[in-house]
């Protein structure tokens, strides 16, 4: 696919129909979020796929945005990996970069997704037995759009550029 026509077409699917992304297209967006730019090259992002019921149910219990998929990407950063700069948490950011990636990846290999962001930072941590220093940054679902998913009205609401862009 165009680059172009992914970046315009990937949009937040919120009704998955169940069917699972096969094992490569899973292999090509975590290749993805590993090639994905990060500070010093520290690559602090870590990935926890979870596809098991149980994996799945501890979503549910944190983060009411799963829409029926049947793949979640639990992305996170490890501040252990690499440290805090000037207080911005470059974990944080890294791997929301890894998250950018994998979405994009997604859509180009036919996948369908949506972030859904961490908001219950401590549960998330505490349900997936995660270390002290890991970052949950955000869930990604995969999938398949359901056929009665009518698109993401937001996706088309865009700020012009100039809110954008202050040229120097
Ligand atoms: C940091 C972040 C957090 C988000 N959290 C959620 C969420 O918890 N649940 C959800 O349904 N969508 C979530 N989204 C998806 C946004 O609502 C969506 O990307 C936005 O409306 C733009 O639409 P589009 O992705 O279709 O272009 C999140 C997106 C980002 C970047």
């Amino acid at each position: 696919m165009e680059f172009t026509d992914v970046v315009a077409g990937r949009e937040a699917v919120r009704k998955f129909d169940g069917r699972k992304p096969t094992d490569e297209q899973l292999a090509q967006i975590l290749e993805a979020g590993r090639l994905a730019p990060t500070a010093y090259n520290k690559q602090p992002q870590r990935v926890y796929v979870l596809e098991s019921d149980e994996a799945l149910g501890k979503m549910d219990a944190v983060h009411p945005c799963r829409y029926g998929a049947p793949v979640v990407l639990l992305v996170c950063g490890d501040r252990a990996v690499t440290p805090d700069l000037d207080g911005i948490p470059t974990a944080m950011v890294d791997a929301s970069i890894a998250a950018t990636h994998m979405l994009l990846a997604a859509y180009n290999t036919g996948v369908d997704s949506v972030w859904a962001g961490v908001f219950k930072v401590e549960e998330t941590k505490k349900i997936f037995g995660l270390p002290d220093s890991m970052i949950p940054v955000c869930f990604i679902d995969l999938g398949f759009r359901s056929p009665e998913y009518k698109g993401n009205p937001q996706h088309t609401k865009r700020n012009p550029l100039e809110t954008m862009v202050t040229r120097l």
